[in-house]
């Protein structure tokens, strides 16, 4: 295996094992929850987003570039949904089975998600004033952090 991805595997095995026999053997496995816990804490804010959106898609005042513009962030929400949660399921499973699991390859999971978190941030931008480009945006960090966090036990 050539380059980055590697390089992260190593820091995984080799970071968090040495410090296994610093302060215990428990430091890979809190590594692990942060990761799970990251993917978990950002697609429970897609959730409230959406909800968000399919609220002001019932409210007669919105204006109708607004609503064209949520309608096709909801579907982008449904794309990174779907990546997240087939990382979460992932991650749920490898977690149990670390050290040996680190370096799962889930990076294009996680891309796949902050793929359509940004399309959907830029439709929303292009609007005059959306109350919810900021909540989308904020989305989108929440994802950015979780995918840097799981750079932690060598996701690639
Ligand atoms: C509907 O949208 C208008 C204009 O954005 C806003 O002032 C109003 O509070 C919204 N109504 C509800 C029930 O959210």
């Amino acid at each position: 295996m050539p380059g980055k991805p590697m390089r992260m595997y190593e820091d995984c095995m080799g970071t968090l094992g040495a410090r296994n026999q610093v302060i215990g053997r428990k430091s890979i496995y809190e590594a692990s929850e942060y990761v799970y816990v990251a993917v978990l804490v950002a697609e429970q804010g897609y959730f409230l987003t959406v909800f968000g959106m399919m609220f002001a898609l019932d409210n007669a005042s919105i204006p109708g570039e607004e609503k064209a513009a949520y309608e096709l962030c909801i579907h982008d929400y449904q794309e990174a949904d779907a990546a997240m949660n087939r990382t979460s399921y992932r991650l749920e499973r490898v977690r149990k089975g670390l050290p040996e699991h680190c370096g799962v390859n889930l990076g294009d999971e996680y891309r796949a998600a902050l793929r359509g978190l940004g399309a959907c941030r830029d439709s929303l931008a292009k609007l005059p004033n959306s109350p919810l480009l900021d909540v989308v945006k904020n989305n989108y960090d929440r994802t950015m952090v979780a995918y840097m966090v799981g750079k932690l036990i060598g996701i690639k």
